[in-house]
């Protein structure tokens, strides 16, 4: 018995359904299910969706957004580890060659570098947006808390980048970055040592962050999306609704094809041509080559974790790097399991009031924040704070002191005592003349802060070796981290 073989006659018309098996366009909604149902892309949509959901000012298709600059990051990327040798020798050189020598070379750079700093944006814009419409409440908890993951993992993915250059931004903003770690009590230290593949930012750093950077990141991220993406797909998106609307009973639904997929469509066309022209006239940052032996003054945390160097010069370090963020972490992460109305759920704002208090928020936000960045210091916190410290330290090495002027002979006695060793000791010893009038730009009178970095410098000294502190004498911060690093970690 033989089986007829069903298949069209034409060749041609039987490869193409060998690859498309369901009609194209769709005629009917049916056939419009099966579109979606049937094909690996569009898989992570269901096959209808609630109707008011289409509504863009619901999602500001922001979560799509974050997918699409995932792709884009991808396609540049790739084509970046083509020029690219993570090794200190050529990491510049490789970014010179891409402006000069490669095709499109500063393009896809620039491509690449902007699509990451925008994810930063997007994700915490989708973050807000999630938050004040409420979708963040049961059934979706784990969603959210898959979400401030993703967050997290973004910040990592521009961390890790941003040294991949290797020139003087990239080597200082991590070596301030990195530092921040050693304020994590007990395991900061030694997690600081893993990730820099040494006591400093060197060529294991660049490796380490390298393969971060280009396997580990991006791979776990992907994993994360896909869950997060299903979650939603399995949880439905929260559904909008006006304030005064009365409890939603029925919704009408629309099928995914065309309704939802032609919104996004054109949304990601418009954002690409964005993203392109952008990209065609800004180039992404590039200085001179990295220099270990000098570095810029003051030397920044890349953007995204100026806020937490801000909060490094109001509190003491302990507080500001790792009590605050964490705290504001865990809030986060446990807002979804307290008890909420869930009858609020889709609303902006949830009420009038809500409203209100949120205007109030980002004007408070908008005014305090540059507020409190551009006024200076206030001399009496940032210089007792550390000088309380150094007094407690001093009081093992060498006597208790009473006030910041003490302090300042305190710490010159103990740099005198303890003697300078190396080139690097001279420098900073030098440095902290540089770093009095640093101080008074800042509002702190010279004494306090020449007493702050001198006997900083001095107890990091005798706590550690020298060559740990290669080049970190011209710049203020680095040498207030090895005032902190002493204090986190006394001598001996
Ligand atoms: C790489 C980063 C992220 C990607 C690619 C992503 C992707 C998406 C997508 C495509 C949606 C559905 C459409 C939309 O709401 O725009 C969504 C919804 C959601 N996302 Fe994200 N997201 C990311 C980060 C986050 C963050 C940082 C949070 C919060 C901490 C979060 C929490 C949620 C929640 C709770 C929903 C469901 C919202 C609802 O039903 O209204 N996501 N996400």
């Amino acid at each position: 018995m033989t089986i007829q073989d069903p298949r069209p006659d034409s060749l041609p018309r039987r490869v193409w359904e060998s690859v498309q098996r369901d009609e194209l366009p769709p005629q009917t909604d049916q056939g419009r299910m099966k579109l979606v149902m049937n094909n690996l892309v569009l898989h992570i949509h269901p096959s209808k969706v609630a109707k008011p959901t289409l509504k863009f000012t619901y999602t500001w298709g922001l979560g799509g957004l974050a997918i699409l600059l995932m792709m884009i990051l991808a396609v540049t990327g790739v084509m970046l580890m083509f020029v690219y040798t993570p090794t200190p020798d050529s990491a510049y050189n490789d970014m010179l060659a891409l402006k000069t020598e490669v095709w499109f070379g500063q393009l896809i750079r620039n491509l690449h570098h902007w699509s990451g700093n925008l994810m930063i944006v997007v994700a915490f814009l989708h973050m807000l947006r999630v938050f004040y419409t409420g979708g963040f409440r049961p059934p979706r908890e784990f969603t959210w808390v898959l979400g401030i993951v993703l967050l997290l993992l973004v910040v990592a993915a521009n961390f890790t980048g941003y040294l991949l250059p290797w020139d003087q931004l990239a080597y200082w903003a991590v070596t301030v970055g990195t530092s921040l770690l050693d304020y994590v009590p007990l395991i900061g230290p030694a997690i600081s040592r893993l990730i820099l593949g040494g006591p400093e930012v060197g060529a294991p750093t660049l490796t380490n962050f390298f393969g971060l950077h280009v396997a580990i990141i991006p791979l776990t991220m992907m994993g994360i999306i896909s869950f997060h993406i299903w979650r939603v797909r399995k949880d439905t998106l929260s559904i909008p609704r006006n304030l005064d609307d009365a409890p939603l009973t029925r919704v009408e639904k629309v099928t995914t094809v065309p309704h939802l997929v032609s919104i996004e469509f054109v949304f990601a066309l418009v954002m690409v041509a964005l993203i392109l022209l952008w990209s065609a006239w800004i180039d992404a940052p590039l200085e001179e080559a990295a220099n270990p032996d000098h570095s810029p003054n003051p030397a920044k945390a890349a953007w995204y974790f100026m806020g937490l160097q801000e909060l490094l010069l109001h509190f003491h370090p302990v507080f500001g790097a790792i009590v605050v963020p964490g705290l504001a972490l865990a809030s986060l992460a446990i807002l979804p399991y307290l008890r909420f109305d869930l009858d609020a759920e889709g609303i902006w704002f949830r009420s009038r009031k809500g409203r209100q208090t949120a205007k109030l928020g980002a004007l408070v936000g908008l005014i305090a924040t540059p507020t409190l960045v551009l006024l200076p210091d206030r001399p009496a916190r940032t210089a007792t704070q550390p000088a309380n410290h150094y007094q407690q330290q001093l009081g093992t090495a060498g006597g208790p002191v009473a006030d910041a002027d003490s302090l300042l002979q305190a710490g010159a006695t103990h740099l005198w005592r303890v003697g300078v060793r190396s080139p690097a000791e001279r420098v900073h010893a030098a440095g902290s003349g540089v770093h009095s009038a640093d101080g008074d730009r800042r509002g702190l009178s010279r004494r306090e802060h020449g007493a702050d970095v001198a006997l900083g410098g001095a107890l990091a000294w005798t706590a550690h070796s020298s060559h740990r502190f290669r080049g970190a004498g011209s710049s203020s911060w680095p040498g207030a981290r090895q005032g902190w690093r002493s204090w986190v970690r006394p001598a001996g």
